[in-house]
């Protein structure tokens, strides 16, 4: 059983990326630096890659190619402020998932230290 299947698989994922994307759409410090009007393409690719990363189906790389994040995230500019509302949305929707412990301290472990790495610019 992979990591993703043992939370709940897609059901859970995905309801962690829209309760991401609800709380980036009501955060007047991220929601400025997303190219689309339109969130849910975005909400959809983060439901992608986090199914893939966590053993699920690999549909990301089949759409989008090597994840590269660091790269793809190069056109916006997050300072650890940014990247403190990032983290604040995201654990928001971890939260709400009721994950058991030890994979709600995983999860978070991930994102903590995949949202430091995104950083490109001074605060
Ligand atoms: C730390 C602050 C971060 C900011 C401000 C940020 C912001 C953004 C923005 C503006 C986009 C473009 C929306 C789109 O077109 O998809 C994006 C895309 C994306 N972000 Fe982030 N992001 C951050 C961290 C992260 C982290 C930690 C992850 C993964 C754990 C992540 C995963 C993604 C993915 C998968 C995409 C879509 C990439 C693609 O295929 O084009 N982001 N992010």
């Amino acid at each position: 059983m992979s990591f993703y299947d043992e939370i709940g698989g897609e059901s859970t994922i995905a309801a962690i990326a829209r309760g991401f994307y609800a709380r980036v759409a009501a955060d007047p410090v991220l929601l400025p630096l997303y190219p689309e009007r339109d969130l849910a393409p975005a909400q959809r690719r983060l439901e992608l890659f986090l199914a893939q990363y966590w053993g699920g189906p690999t549909t990301y790389s089949e759409e989008r190619g090597h994840p590269r994040l660091r790269m793809r995230h190069m056109p916006y500019v997050i300072t650890p402020e940014v990247r403190d509302h990032w983290l604040s949305c995201m654990l928001g929707a971890i939260d709400d998932a009721e994950l058991d412990t030890q994979h709600h301290a995983d999860f978070v472990d991930y994102v903590t230290r995949a949202a430091d790495a995104m950083i490109n610019a001074r605060g």
